[in-house]
């Protein structure tokens, strides 16, 4: 939204308010940026691409920016799987001192995107900039806000973790301030009390399945599922049932909020959901507590999709079944960071590697390792990979048929 001068210093009252908000904020094209895991930039685009009315989509590192009407923000945050949060775009300039800064920020119509919000937080960041103390550029542009907002009468706080978050990113003397619409991020999907070892993010296992076209498969097997989030993800991703459904977002404290609006977004994205799905999901895990969890975590999503968790050494998978499925074997190996354990580790990768290319022989994989040299351990032939870092572990998921 391009800037645009607060005229009157009446006092703010509530239906004054609705009433600028419907002169500026509906029927009108915003800019946003949604972000993902840096890797997943492309797998990200192609899922707003399949949102309506998303246009001038952008990737850029970590994110793709885009534009469209304010419904977006509901839309986006309930149903895209591969996004870390999703923020709106409030206005961009140049500023190369602290007075213009403050300037240019007491001129923007703040009480669009605080209301009678109290409370705001702030996260700045800055690069090649004059204004680089980050303190600095908060105290500044909440002492902007703060002076724009007095004017109608509104007293407002920095208040660390209020909901109510503005950002603030300086690169090259150009400040853009966004609004952050998640609040928690994104993937954090409301579902996964239990938390396993060097857990995947669930964007992340479900960027990674988008891209793997899961739909053909007839099993979905993760043999070292931990607390379950590949198969969770194949789950959702297969039954329609958008991530975001089960949880609150930032945007709900937004004076432009419309909660009837919202309710109908969320009651269709459950309406449309997939009923029986006839793929197999099975997660198994050698640690009999990891799998509990697992099973308190299904329990949660209560997805009505019959899902087998259950404790297992992975060199034991799929001995008994029926082998002609085409199958999907995707899972997070552990990476043994710890000195003296890369020799089992790589010991493991190959016994690993005999026992599923005799098993799951003609079956699509999607393996993470940390360690590059896991395909030759495990000698396994690769397709393609996508390299990514998880929990700050540079890792990279392998890509191939056994
Ligand atoms: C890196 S963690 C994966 C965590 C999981 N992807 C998640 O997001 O929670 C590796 C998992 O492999 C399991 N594991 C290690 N050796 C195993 C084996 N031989 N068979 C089955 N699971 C094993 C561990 O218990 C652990 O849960």
């Amino acid at each position: 939204m391009k800037n645009s001068t607060t005229a009157t210093s009446e006092k703010l009252t509530e239906r004054g308010l609705e009433r600028r908000i419907k002169r500026h904020l509906s029927k009108q094209t915003f800019s946003y940026l949604a972000t993902t895991t840096p890797g997943f930039e492309n797998v990200l685009k192609e899922e707003l691409k399949g949102i309506e009315n998303t246009q001038s989509l952008k990737p850029i590192d970590g994110g793709v920016e885009f534009s469209g009407p304010l419904d977006l923000i509901y839309i986006a945050n309930l149903t895209l799987r591969s996004a870390n949060r999703v923020l709106l775009r409030i206005d961009a300039f140049v500023a190369r001192s602290y007075p213009e800064l403050f300037n240019k920020i007491v001129r923007i119509n703040w009480e669009l995107f605080i209301g009678f919000n109290k409370k705001v937080s702030f996260k700045v960041s800055s690069r090649n900039s004059r204004l680089h103390h980050t303190g600095n550029i908060e105290n500044s542009v909440f002492e902007g806000v703060q002076s724009s907002m007095a004017k109608l009468g509104v007293s407002i706080e920095n208040t660390p973790d209020a909901p109510v978050r503005i950002f603030v990113r300086f690169f090259d003397d150009n400040c853009t301030l966004s609004i952050d619409s998640s609040g928690e991020l994104l993937y954090k999907r409301g579902y996964r009390t239990e938390v396993a070892n060097a857990p995947m993010r669930e964007s992340v296992a479900a960027a990674i399945l988008l891209g793997l076209n899961i739909a053909q498969f007839d099993i979905i097997a993760d043999p070292m599922c931990g607390s379950g989030v590949f198969v969770f993800e194949s789950a959702m991703i297969l039954k329609n049932h958008a991530p975001g459904s089960k949880r609150e977002f930032s945007f709900s404290q937004w004076p432009s909020f419309n909660a009837e609006k919202y309710e109908r977004f969320r009651n269709k994205s459950l309406i449309s959901e997939n009923k029986d799905l006839s793929v197999k999901l099975i997660g198994s895990d050698i640690n009999a507590n990891t799998v509990a969890s697992a099973k308190l975590n299904c329990k949660n999503l209560s997805l009505n999709q019959s899902i087998e968790l259950l404790a297992a050494d992975c060199l034991e998978f799929n001995k008994t079944r029926e082998m002609q499925s085409n199958g999907l074997v995707v899972s997070n190996l552990p990476y043994g960071k710890r000195v003296g354990e890369l020799d089992a580790l790589n010991n493991f990768y190959k016994k690993f590697g005999v026992h599923f290319r005799n098993v799951c022989k003609g079956w699509t994989f999607a393996l993470i390792a940390a360690d590059n040299k896991f395909p030759q351990h495990a000698k396994l032939n690769i397709v393609s990979k996508i390299q990514f870092e998880n929990g700050g572990i540079p890792v990279t998921c392998f890509i191939g048929k056994f």
